[in-house]
């Protein structure tokens, strides 16, 4: 499973660090949300889908 984010809509509400703290991370000059990984690491699956519930911009998509 992998995460791409909207960079165009993310305004850096951090609920995706909030929600999947392992997975998201916020970029320290853009303050946009940024990924620590490629692949979603499969125990961190439901923290990474409920991050990208979360989103208030719909900033998050997830593929397999
Ligand atoms: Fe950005 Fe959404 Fe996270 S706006 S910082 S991807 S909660």
């Amino acid at each position: 499973m992998r995460v791409q984010i909207d960079s165009g809509r993310c305004q850096g509400h951090a609920l995706c660090v909030f929600n999947a703290g392992e997975f998201f991370d916020l970029d320290e000059v853009s303050s946009r949300a940024v990924t620590l990984f490629e692949q979603v690491p499969a125990d961190l699956v439901d923290q990474v889908r409920s991050a990208q519930d979360n989103c208030p911009e719909g900033a998050i998509s997830v593929t397999r």
